[in-house]
C-alpha cells in the first residue's frame, strides 16, 4: 500500500509541474504567471478541486507517442471566487505551448458541461500556441466541441474569457463567443492571423501588439472588453466582474445588504449641466452622483467613448449603466457607440440585470463613413437590444433626446419601465438652430436682418420644444425631477420594479439585424 499511496503523490507531483522547471522559469521570465498559479489567483484560497489531472493525449505521430504530459496543457476544475461556484480553464504554456490537443479539448468541454447542469459561471484563461500541430484535424475537432458549446452556454451561464499570452487562428471564437474578454498589456494577442500572414497577403509591416494586442483591441477593434496592466489586476477584474452576475439566468445577482441614508441627494448634481448647451460634461460625474459609492465598474472604456457602459450598485443591487457621452463626439450616436451600447444592454438582459439609462444624444453622426459602415443596421440594433429586453429598465434624460437617438435610447414608446428627465432635458425633432433653419427659411432669408429674425425664431422653438414638459404632458415622461433626488428616484423605482415580469412574444428566437 505505501508504494501506492507513493505511486499517487509521485505523480501529482509530476502533474504540478507541467512542462517542468525549465519552462516554467521561462514562462516567469516573460512575466507571465503559470497556469497553477493563475487559478490559485483566482479561487478562494483552498477552494480550487482539480479534475482530470493524470490525462494525456493519445497522438502517435511526429514523436509524440514518446513525449507525454500529465494533464496535457491545460488545468481544469472547479471552486469558489467570492464564495460563489465557479468552473475554471486555464492553459498551461509550459506544455506544448499551451497547444490544444483532442484531450486538452475534452478536458475544457467536460468542466464547461459541468457548469451547465450545475448553473455556475465558465472562466477561461487561455495562453496558447493554438491547435496542436501534431494531432491536425483531431485538434481542430477539438475547437469546433468548444465553441457549440461557448453557444449553446450563451445566455445560460456567464463565460468569462481572460487571454493571458497568444490566442491565435481558430483560438479566437471561443472568446469571441464568451460574454467578456480580457486582455493583458505587452504579453497577450489575439489575430485570426498573424504578423506574417498578414506580410504575405497584403504586404503591411505590422507587430503581434499592434495588430493583435491589448491596445489594439481595447481601442480599435473592441474586441476586448477590459486591457489590464498585469495578469493580478486581469484576474481582479473577473471577479469584479462576477459580482454584478448570477450564477446563470434563472438567478439574479447578488444583493447586498444596503441602509438608506437620511440624506440619499446628492446636491452636486444641480449644478452639473453647464448653462450652455453645447458645453460639454462627463456623464461619468452623473453615473456617480447616483450610484453606490465606488460601485461602478466600466465596460469597454477606451473604445467607442462617446457612449459609457457598466455595472454598477444602486442601494447594493446590481445594474447595468448606458450613459451617452457629451465630452465625446458631443455624445452622438456612430457604429461603434450603437454596437457597444446593443451588446451591453443584451448581456445585461441575458443574466437578469437591471439597466439605466442616461441620455443627452444630439442624433446619430451623419456621413459617409458613418452610412457606408452599416449605421442603419447598427442603430438599430441598439433599438432592438432595449425593445426585447424584459429587465427593469429606467431611463433619466438629462439633456439632449433629439430625433430618432430619443426614440432609440430606451424611450417609453419600446418599453422602458420609467422615463425621468431632469429640467435641463430638451426633447424634440432637432437643437433649435437647425429646425429654425428648416421650418422657418423663406421667412428668415427675407427678412431684413436674417441673423436677428434666426435667433428670434431659435429662442421661440427653444421656449416651446427645449425642455421636458411637452413629453410630460403626454406622458412619455413620467417625472420631472431634479438632479440632486436621482437617487433616491432610483434606488425607489429598482426596488419597485424587482418582481417584474415580462415576456416577449413566443417564438424560436428574434433576429436581430447583425
Ligand atoms: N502545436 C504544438 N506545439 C506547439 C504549438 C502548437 N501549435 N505552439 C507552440 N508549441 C510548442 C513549441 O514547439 C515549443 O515546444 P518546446 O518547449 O518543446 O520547445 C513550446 O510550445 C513553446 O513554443 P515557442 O515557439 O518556443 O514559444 P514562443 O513564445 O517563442 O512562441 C508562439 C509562441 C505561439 C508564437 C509559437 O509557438 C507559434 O508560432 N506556434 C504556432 C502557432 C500556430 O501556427 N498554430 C497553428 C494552429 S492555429
Amino acid at each position: 500500500i505505501a508504494d501506492k499511496i507513493k505511486t499517487l503523490q509521485r505523480k501529482n507531483a509530476e502533474a504540478l509541474l507541467g512542462g517542468g522547471e525549465k519552462r516554467i522559469e521561462a514562462q516567469h521570465k516573460k512575466g507571465k504567471l503559470t497556469a497553477r498559479e493563475r487559478v490559485e489567483l483566482l479561487m478562494d484560497e483552498g477552494t480550487f478541486q482539480e479534475i482530470d489531472k493524470f490525462v494525456m493525449h493519445r497522438a502517435k505521430d511526429f514523436g509524440l507517442d514518446k513525449e507525454h504530459y500529465l494533464g496535457d496543457g491545460v488545468v481544469t476544475g472547479y471552486g469558489e471566487v467570492n464564495g460563489r461556484l465557479v468552473y475554471v480553464f486555464s492553459q498551461d504554456f509550459t506544455v506544448f505551448g499551451g497547444s490544444l490537443s483532442e484531450t486538452h479539448a475534452e478536458k475544457i468541454c467536460k468542466i464547461m458541461d459541468m457548469a451547465m447542469k450545475n448553473g455556475a459561471p465558465v472562466v477561461g484563461l487561455n495562453d496558447s500556441g493554438g491547435a496542436r500541430i501534431q494531432e491536425g484535424v483531431n485538434s481542430l475537432g477539438g475547437y469546433a466541441d468548444i465553441f457549440y458549446r461557448n453557444t449553446l452556454a450563451s445566455g445560460v451561464v456567464p463565460q468569462i474569457s481572460a487571454i493571458m499570452g497568444p490566442c491565435a487562428g481558430g483560438a479566437v471564437y471561443s472568446p469571441a463567443i464568451t460574454d467578456f474578454i480580457l486582455m493583458v498589456e505587452n504579453t497577450s494577442y489575439m489575430f485570426v492571423t498573424g504578423p506574417n500572414v498578414v506580410k504575405t497577403v497584403t504586404q503591411e509591416n505590422v507587430t503581434a501588439e499592434e495588430l493583435g494586442g491589448a491596445s489594439a483591441h481595447s481601442t480599435k477593434s473592441g474586441v476586448t472588453h477590459f486591457a489590464c496592466a498585469n495578469e493580478l489586476e486581469c484576474i481582479q477584474h473577473i471577479k469584479k466582474i462576477l459580482g454584478y452576475m448570477p450564477q446563470n439566468c434563472e438567478e439574479i445577482a447578488p444583493v447586498y445588504p444596503y441602509e438608506l441614508l437620511e440624506d440619499e441627494s446628492r446636491k452636486e448634481l444641480d449644478s452639473l449641466i453647464p448653462e450652455n448647451p453645447n458645453q460639454p460634461y462627463d456623464i461619468r460625474d452623473v453615473v456617480k452622483g447616483i450610484v453606490d459609492e465606488d460601485s461602478f465598474l466600466e465596460v469597454h472604456e477606451d473604445f467607442a467613448d462617446n457612449i459609457v457602459v457598466g455595472f454598477a450598485r444602486i442601494a447594493g443591487r446590481s445594474i447595468g449603466v448606458v450613459g451617452n457621452q457629451p465630452q465625446s463626439m458631443a455624445g452622438v450616436l456612430d457604429n461603434d457607440a450603437s454596437v457597444k451600447a446593443a451588446r451591453f444592454v443584451r448581456t445585461c438582459d441575458s443574466f437578469n440585470v437591471p439597466i439605466l439609462v442616461l441620455v443627452d444624444v444630439p442624433g446619430f453622426l451623419p456621413g459617409t463613413d458613418q452610412e457606408w459602415n452599416g449605421i442603419i443596421v447598427n442603430g438599430a440594433k441598439v433599438l432592438y437590444a432595449f425593445s426585447e429586453a424584459t429587465v427593469p429598465r429606467i431611463t433619466v434624460i438629462t439633456r439632449k433626446a433629439y430625433g430618432g437617438a430619443y426614440d432609440v435610447m430606451n424611450s417609453k414608446h419600446i418599453g422602458a419601465d420609467l422615463n425621468f428627465a431632469w429640467p435641463t432635458a430638451e426633447i424634440a425633432v432637432m437643437g433649435a438652430k437647425g429646425a429654425s433653419e428648416i421650418i422657418f427659411k423663406k421667412e428668415i432669408a427675407e427678412a431684413e436682418d436674417p441673423e436677428a429674425k434666426l435667433q428670434e425664431k431659435v429662442d421661440e422653438y427653444t421656449a416651446k420644444f427645449a425642455n421636458p414638459y411637452r413629453a410630460a404632458h403626454r406622458g412619455f415622461i413620467d417625472e420631472v425631477i431634479m438632479p440632486s433626488e436621482t437617487r433616491l428616484k432610483l434606488i425607489k423605482a429598482f426596488k419597485m420594479l424587482e418582481n417584474k415580469v415580462d415576456k416577449i412574444p413566443r417564438k424560436k428566437h428574434g433576429n436581430i439585424p447583425l
